[in-house]
């Protein structure tokens, strides 16, 4: 399947963020499809090089491989403005969030490969963690949106029952990681750095925390270890925001979150 086939339907946050990211993998962003109810919403990108459009039964008779990436409450309407227009040659990756294969199959029927992804907005600079399920019979169709997703960022597959956790997990999970990052920076304002200073200061510590981590192969406490001395000033600190449940507030708003998904949708 050719990767120069490529439409982005209902190009959002999400939708934008993989664009951008599969064109600094090297994709031609002539080559991708953008649509948008309103196209002059796109037009940054479309002087970045995409097609962008409003007409999404065109996008599709020009592509192969069809992200959608509208909201979830959208989707329906979007399958039913392109259903007569998909043929067995197409791959749907919905990055839509509670709506399961099952139900697009209601839709598009069973003959259309389907694959659900949930990555995040990092994927704009390839650095998306994305989670990826589909069903055995779409394993070729898994493989081409694996082979995407790589291209801005890492990919996992999951069962589609974990796609909702996958969600908090995930794509929610930047926005708690950032909130941590903003915590650090005003505990650096507090302690003396300009705001400037202190997000560089922040930001790049916990690249470089994530990183230790990801390029080491191993786990945060062996790292831990390794900046804990005994009596020291980071124990003292770690153990301050410990008693001041620092995981646990951490682990509560992903489960909190997740069940959010979960009953929002009330079906993964
Ligand atoms: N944002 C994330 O980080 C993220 C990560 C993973 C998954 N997701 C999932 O991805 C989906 C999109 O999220 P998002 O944050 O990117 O939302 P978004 O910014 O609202 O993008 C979706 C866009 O699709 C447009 N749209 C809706 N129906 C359309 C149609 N029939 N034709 C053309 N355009 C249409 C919407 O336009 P209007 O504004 O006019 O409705 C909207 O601008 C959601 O299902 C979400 O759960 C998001």
């Amino acid at each position: 399947m050719s990767i120069s086939k490529l439409a982005v339907l209902g190009c959002g946050n999400i939708g934008s963020a993989i664009a951008k990211g599969l064109a600094k993998s090297g994709v031609t962003p002539a080559n991708i499809i953008l649509t948008h109810r309103k196209a002059e919403s796109l037009s940054e990108l479309n002087q970045a090089g995409f097609q962008t459009s409003d007409d999404n039964a065109n996008a599709v008779q020009n592509s192969e491989i069809i992200f959608l990436t509208v909201g979830p409450s959208q989707l329906m309407d979007l399958l039913d403005e392109i259903s007569s227009n998909l043929g067995r040659n197409h791959l749907l990756i919905s990055i839509v969030s509670g709506v399961t294969i099952a139900e697009i199959q209601a839709k598009v029927g069973t003959e259309i490969s389907i694959v659900r992804a949930m990555p995040n907005t990092a994927a704009a600079l390839c650095e998306s963690m994305t989670c990826l399920s589909s069903l055995p019979q779409f394993a070729q169709g898994l493989k081409t949106a694996q082979s995407l997703f790589d291209k801005v960022g890492n990919t996992l597959e999951i069962d589609e029952t974990q796609m909702a956790s996958a969600t908090a997990l995930c794509a929610c999970g930047v926005a708690f990681f950032l909130r941590a990052i903003r915590a650090a920076s005003q505990g650096g304002i507090e302690i003396g750095f300009h705001s400037d200073e202190a997000f560089t200061i922040a930001a790049q510590t916990a690249r470089g925390a994530a990183t230790l981590l990801l390029d080491n192969d191993s786990h945060p406490e062996a790292e831990i270890d390794k900046v804990t001395t005994p009596m020291g000033a980071t124990i003292a600190g770690l153990n301050e925001m410990e008693h001041q449940g620092f995981s646990s507030a951490m682990i509560k708003g992903i489960t909190t979150s997740t069940e959010k998904v979960t009953r929002l949708f009330n079906k993964d």
